[in-house]
């Protein structure tokens, strides 16, 4: 079964699986979207079903609600948990400093929310997303329908002032139709090659009408767990200072590989 997956895919998964070991007994958990964030929700529904772990999930979007809820997961809404011992996402890209580019599901803005409410943002990747510079994967921004052409006017006409390579940007298409994200936007993708002063650009970006939020995550993101394609995972705790590393083993027989067989 394993078989089937690419290195890719078990990179993402060994990622997911380490990063469970964060969710204990009693905790509000932020759960990320993005097929990382899936395993991730499918390892821990796991070990609801099969280990008795207790805790209470509140997903970033539709998508993972419904899976959550599918594995077996309670799932409550951020306005009755208030604030999350944890949360555990996915991302796009992740730099040295762990600031990330998130949003390539276009889910940025619940995603943002919920990581900015909880005590600890653990991300999980594969080692593909580690950069040197953030900015080579598109940067998504969210953006209210109304006048959506003239606020890419306006963001394109901003990015000549910004520390940024490209200012090309693009409306995220879902078929021939711009896409519409959980809360009604849409998304803005801004191919700027290469961010050299993150943070300015967010603050720039989030003070223009318009613009709902973007996907810029500065000094959010506590740990990462990066996965490896053979199973080596590497964690490292940026306010600790610590790297760990370790392998996980796959098991043919593990029930989350035939599930997704079905
Ligand atoms: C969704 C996200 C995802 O976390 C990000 O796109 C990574 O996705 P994947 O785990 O599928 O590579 O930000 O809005």
């Amino acid at each position: 079964m394993t078989g089937e997956l690419s290195p890719i895919d078990k990179a993402k998964y060994v990622a997911a699986r380490r990063a469970a070991d964060y969710v204990e007994d009693g905790m509000r958990v932020g759960l990320g979207t993005g097929s990382t964030a899936a395993w991730l929700v499918r390892c821990l529904g796991e070990q609801v079903r099969d280990g008795g772990l207790n805790f209470k999930g509140v997903p970033t979007s539709t998508r993972t609600a419904d899976l959550a809820r599918e594995v077996g997961i309670e799932v409550i809404s951020l306005d009755e948990a208030k604030w999350l011992d944890l949360t555990i996402d996915g991302a796009d890209e992740f730099d040295g400093d762990l600031n990330l580019i998130k949003g390539g599901g276009g889910a940025l803005l619940q995603e943002k929310i919920v990581a900015t409410a909880s005590d600890q943002m653990v991300v999980i990747a594969d080692i593909g997303k580690e950069v040197e510079h953030l900015g080579a994967f598109p940067l998504p921004i969210e953006v209210i329908p109304f006048g959506w052409q003239t606020t890419q006017a306006l963001v394109e006409e901003t990015l000549i002032s910004m520390d940024v390579l490209g200012r090309q940007s693009s409306m995220r298409m879902n078929g021939d139709r711009p896409f519409i994200t959980d809360e009604g936007n849409h998304i803005l993708d801004l191919h700027l090659q290469r961010i050299g002063n993150p943070r300015q650009l967010s603050l720039v970006l989030n003070q223009m009408p318009g613009v709902v939020e973007n996907g810029l995550f500065i000094d959010i993101c506590d740990a990462v767990v990066i996965g490896y394609g053979d199973g080596r995972v590497e964690v490292r705790d940026i306010n600790e200072g610590t790297v760990e590393q370790d392998r996980l083993d796959f098991l043919e027989t593990d029930n989350l590989f035939s599930d997704l067989a079905e």
